[in-house]
């Protein structure tokens, strides 16, 4: 009998890799999305070999318009249906909401947003007739605090996914579908390279940050066992509970306050982070779909979407992040890491992220 697969978003890196591995270990197969290429088949090699997972390679922009369809169709195109769904793919976007452009907003919108309602709004009929579903929306702890400094669409996005998922929740109940909205706080993952706040974040003390590993094994179990919402996290219950309780102009102060250690209210320097490197090639063909082992398909053919940034990421070679072993993926891809692109870094932290390569970049600020 075929196993069940579950199409993770976001599944290059962090929280969506971790959660990927959290499903192949428990037998079942895969679907991964994501912009790199690259990181999927290392990642679905991987899992492979581990467990003997069937891994659909999906390249595709989810902040593209067409990409949750691309994806969908991807999936029925390779004769398979969706059991699970993961909506994780995810960055921030730094910033005071006048400092950054519409286009830069809009895609942020369309992917952390609009693309994790579409995914649903396309597998859940599939699911709910078939008496069987799981999804989890990868919300955030900084849905429960008021809204930060710079950032300023992050805390809203994701506070809309917690009431997302929790109408969907009832909606679904007696149906065999469990939703769940997963809600990590800091976790090491290549999250705060991509939205240059890893010099900040990383003075946070220890008890602030998780591994992606945790946080996946938390939203697998939460979404096994039907929790609408699920903290990861003993600090980050507390937290989370603190601010339910809280007075809101208490915690509009305590934001005041503490925005400045997290959140940056510059605009993106690598020329925004994140892009519709659709606007900027063409528009993408379909994704490629590739059972096994992967495809060179779609990320061979978009280099320029991969570019490196304009400007000079020298400076924010990264703190902090992903803890050692992620696995394959990042091995592979620290072991591509162009020697060129290093040194000028600062003092190496701690926790070494898994080295990132660079994304596609969104058109210059004003631009759209
Ligand atoms: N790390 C934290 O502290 C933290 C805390 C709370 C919530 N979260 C949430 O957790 C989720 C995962 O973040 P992470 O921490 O694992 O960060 P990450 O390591 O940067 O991973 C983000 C993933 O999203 C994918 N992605 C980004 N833009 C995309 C696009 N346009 N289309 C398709 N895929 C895209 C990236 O893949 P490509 O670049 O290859 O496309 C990558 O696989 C996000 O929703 C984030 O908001 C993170």
């Amino acid at each position: 009998m075929a196993k069940r697969l579950c199409l993770v978003t976001g599944a290059s890196s962090g929280i969506g890799a971790a959660l990927a591995r959290e499903y192949a270990k428990r037998n079942w197969d895969l679907a991964l999305v994501a912009r790199r290429g690259d990181r999927l088949e290392a990642l679905a090699k991987e899992l492979k070999d581990a467990h003997g997972t069937q891994s659909l390679i999906i390249v595709a922009d989810l902040a593209d318009p067409k990409g949750p369809e691309t994806v969908v169709k991807a999936v029925e195109k390779a004769g398979r249906h969706v059991d699970g769904l993961v909506n994780n793919a995810g960055y921030g976007l730094p910033g005071t909401y006048v400092s950054t452009s519409w286009a830069q907003q809009s895609y942020f919108i369309q992917l952390m947003l609009t693309s994790y309602a579409e995914l649903v709004h396309r597998l859940l009929p599939g699911m709910v007739e078939r008496g069987y579903g799981r999804i989890i929306n990868v919300s955030s702890l900084s849905a429960f605090p008021p809204g930060a400094k710079g950032h300023t669409l992050y805390a809203a996005v994701k506070a809309a996914l917690i009431k997302f998922s929790q109408s969907l929740h009832l909606e679904t109940e007696g149906s065999g579908v469990h939703v769940t909205a997963l809600c990590p706080g800091f976790t090491y993952s290549e999250f705060h390279d991509v939205n240059e706040t890893r010099h900040m974040v990383s003075k946070l003390p220890k008890r602030w940050w998780r591994t992606a590993e945790a946080v996946a094994h938390d939203g697998y179990w939460a979404a096994e066992t039907n929790v609408p919402v699920r903290v990861s996290g003993n600090w980050n219950k507390f937290i989370a509970a603190m601010f339910l309780i809280l007075p809101m102009p208490l915690g509009i102060a305590w934001m005041r306050r503490s925005t400045r250690g997290i959140r940056s209210t510059e605009p993106p320097k690598q020329g925004p982070v994140t892009a519709p490197a659709a606007a900027a090639a063409k528009p993408k063909p379909a994704a490629p779909v590739k059972t096994g082992a992967a495809s060179k398909t779609a990320a061979a053919k978009k280099p320029a979407a991969r570019k490196a940034p304009a400007k000079k990421p020298a400076a924010k070679k990264p703190a902090p992040a992903t803890p050692a072993k992620t696995g394959a993926a990042s091995k592979t891809a620290a072991a591509k890491k162009p020697a060129a692109k290093k040194p000028a870094a600062k003092k190496a932290p701690a926790r070494k992220p898994a080295a990132r390569k660079a994304r596609p970049q969104t058109p210059p600020a004003g631009t759209g």
